[in-house]
């Protein structure tokens, strides 16, 4: 059973991990234990000596050897001698805002309910029950609900918090997380995923030392800068060994991770809501419901962790339909004709992209109002006939007629200046009173806390997807978000637009994916600046970069597998020298990395040579024989690219038939011996078979001894290799 409950014990279990909580003599629930699973209750480990300047709440009486600050708290509330970081903070209308949770009793829901207006994990089978712990305010009418549960096979679980205001007066709720982690080991190493435009989830690995480690995003969206998820880990873990935990929020807006390691070198993870652009007001009898996070532990290393999120995104978050469904490789005109493009450029575009057996043509930005560069029309979004040459509806079906499918680009929560929206709904833009809102790529944001805005997007772009009969969607949002006022909101209630932005993305984003289940949406941010599990939840995949260099994609897709499942991660080939870097690699490697993603183009390939052209045709097909394994098997991340110039992956199928191999080596040495990878993820006493050598190895050998590769030539080189287990039957050495 996931859940269990013994008295005042209570147990969430997976396949492999245990999560037990207790509530002690004076209603605290402490936290007791995250890890392998250990078959008894772990509260023998739950004692403290006495520790000097740790206060002790009034009803321990002269217990000296009980504080709040030195035990591991389950929710931490700050205010009642915990004096480490709080998971959240409310302000009465005394001007106090001190807290003091006390259990109040607990309920075991038979399903898993969704988290209104929030994306949240899901269980399609309806099998995932809901542990839901109450904690109640020793003074007041507030209770704090703590929502858990187990997803068994996936190692994962899943936490969000709600609170409920039943006083008779309204509440300031100053910081509200989706979780409080108390670990009793302070020997752990952070690891965390930064990065800016066109170089995003770049890997850092930290020791913690005392004190608090903290990133956050203030930007509106989750960020190029630092990516909503965290791994805590053991030292020395590394892909195959060691323990480490893994958390991650499915929110797109605003958050803030803190992991504190206190004077008992003990460490805290706190994670939600970013508190400086949070400020909610919590009416009486109202509630207010955290974004959800995962978590989850594994003791074999990151490959194991990352397996387990990426199942868990695979079959519990990513609601849409396409989740397991083949993909379209497409081709997109961005990098091909920026601006500068009309109708039968498209077309050609699309032609010469049929041929290579390409699926869907991606119409990018430009094609509506009079937006010939990015300073102008966002928010006009009607066709420019006369630079598209005929309207967008002809296009489609000039699209269609090619047995393609036809793709847009959108951007729905922007507006240039220079735009009829602007001009008629001033008041729809983020702007402060008396100063003018600042801009950022030419573009100003528009208010999705405003329920009419959201309404008025829903309907403009309902009515383009069904009037031009649109099979993809690309949704982008090309700045951070500044200037935080609506003039929606009452004054007092500003503090809560951050927030309330995000709910607007999210019900645009609801009602379209819901009405369009057969519209492929592909999220965007400049790229990956809004690659997080919010997002996932509506849009199957999501565009990883700007920057399409294959060696730096190396880099930034490494970094993006450690929580997100390569199905998500959009990726395409570019032309050479590539725009972001100047760098030239060639077609092969350009091919081989981005294979490992969602496959497309986007480069004019008419100036290709007839050669070129069939490089591509080969890839295509290759890509679409391969999709599966990509997309459902197990990713293993075989060289770590920051410390090598050697990039190498692999996928084995869940079944372990099915084996490739990727790599791609850049730079270039005399005299130096074959670059060797070892493969992980086989079986040690079965024989595979190497499908364009005919070779055959066991996977001991493969493992251990590893497999040599080509040496590099010219500026670059790359190999997939495929490989099948040559029979079920496991053979004796
Ligand atoms: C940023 C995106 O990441 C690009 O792919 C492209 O769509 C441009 N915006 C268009 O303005």
């Amino acid at each position: 059973m996931p859940i269990s409950i013994d008295g005042n014990l209570f147990s969430l279990s997976t396949q492999d991990t245990l999560y037990q909580m207790q509530v002690d003599e004076y209603g605290i629930l402490n936290h007791l234990w995250y890890g392998p699973k250990t078959g008894m209750s772990m509260s023998y480990l739950n004692q403290y000596p006495e520790i000097s300047f740790s206060g002790s709440l009034a009803d321990t009486g002269t217990r000296r050897d009980y504080s709040l600050n030195d035990r591991p708290l389950e929710y931490a509330e700050g205010g009642m001698t915990d004096y480490r970081t709080p998971a959240l903070r409310i302000v009465h209308p005394d001007g106090s805002s001190a807290l003091d949770l006390r259990y109040a009793g607990y309920e075991v829901l038979n399903h898993k309910p969704g988290i209104a207006h929030l994306p949240a994990s899901f269980d399609r089978s309806l099998q995932t029950p809901t542990l839901k712990i109450t904690l109640k305010d020793a003074l007041y009418p507030i209770f704090v609900h703590l929502y858990y549960n187990a997803f068994e096979k996936e190692n994962v679980i899943a936490r969000s918090v709600e609170i409920e205001n039943n006083t008779d007066h309204i509440l300031s709720l100053d910081k509200f997380s989706s979780l409080c982690l108390d670990l009793p080991d302070g020997d752990l190493e952070v690891l965390h995923f930064h990065g800016r435009h066109a170089m995003e989830r770049l890997k850092e690995r930290l020791p913690l030392g005392f004190g608090t480690f903290r990133f956050e995003s203030r930007r509106g969206n989750s960020s190029h800068q630092h990516n909503p998820a965290v791994i805590l880990a053991a030292p020395h873990t590394d892909e195959s060994h060691g323990a480490c935990y893994g958390a991650c929020l499915l929110y797109s807006g605003c958050y803030q991770v803190e992991v504190q390691k206190d004077q008992l070198e003990q460490i805290r993870l706190v994670m939600g809501l970013e508190e400086s652009t949070f400020h909610w007001k919590l009416k009486p009898q109202a509630t207010f419901h955290s974004p959800e996070a995962l978590l989850s532990y594994s003791n074999q290393g990151f490959e194991k962790l990352s397996h387990q999120f990426h199942d868990m995104f695979r079959e519990h978050v990513i609601r849409s339909t396409f989740v397991h469904r083949p993909r379209p490789v497409l081709i997109n005109n961005w990098e091909a004709t920026y601006f500068d493009f009309n109708g039968q450029k498209l077309i050609e575009i699309a032609d010469s992209a049929k041929e290579c057996g390409i699926d869907l043509f991606v119409l990018d930005d430009g094609w509506f109002g009079n937006r010939n560069s990015d300073t102008e029309s966002l928010g006009d979004w009607h066709v420019n006939e006369e630079k598209l040459g005929m309207p967008l509806a002809d296009l489609s079906k000039a699209i269609h007629d090619r047995q393609m499918q036809f793709g847009l680009w959108i951007e729905p929560e922007m507006v240039s200046e220079d735009s009829d929206l602007f001009r008629t709904h001033p008041e729809w833009v983020l702007w402060i009173p008396g100063r003018y809102p600042s801009r950022s790529r030419h573009q100003l944001v528009l208010d999705l806390g405003n329920p009419e805005v959201v309404e008025y997007l829903y309907q403009t772009f309902s009515k383009l997807i069904r009037e031009n009969s649109v099979d993809y969607i690309k949704w982008d949002m090309n700045r951070s978000i500044s200037d935080f006022y609506s003039s929606y909101l009452p004054e007092q209630r500003q503090g809560e637009l951050a927030h309330r932005y995000m709910l607007g993305v999210y019900e645009l984003a609801d009602r379209l994916t819901t009405e369009f289940p057969e519209v492929l949406f592909e999220g965007c941010a400049g790229g990956g600046g809004r690659f997080d599990g919010g997002m996932l939840y509506y849009f199957p995949q999501y565009w990883c970069s700007d920057n399409t260099d294959a060696h730096c994609r190396t880099q930034i897709q490494y970094g993006t597998s450690f929580f997100y499942p390569i199905s998500s991660v959009g990726s395409h080939v570019s032309a050479v020298p590539n725009h972001q870097t100047g760098r030239v690699t060639s077609l092969k490697t350009r091919g081989t990395v981005a294979m490992a993603g969602t496959f497309g183009y986007e480069l004019d390939l008419t100036l290709l040579s007839p050669e070129q052209r069939e490089e591509v045709r080969q890839q295509v097909q290759t890509y679409k024989t391969l999709q599966p394994l990509i997309f459902d098997g197990d990713y293993y991340r075989l060289s770590d690219p920051f410390d090598h110039d050697l990039a190498a992956w692999s996928f084995v199928s869940k079944d372990g038939l099915q084996i490739l191999v990727q790599s791609v080596i850049y730079e270039q040495k005399p005299n130096v011996r074959f670059p060797r990878i070892q493969l992980r993820g086989l079986k040690r006493d079965v024989w595979y078979k190497q499908l364009d050598t005919g070779n055959v190895y066991t996977g001991a050998a493969l493992m251990d001894g590893g497999l040599l590769l080509d040496l590099p030539q010219g500026t670059d080189s790359s190999q997939t290799l495929q490989f099948v287990r040559m029979d079920q039957e496991e053979t004796s050495e």
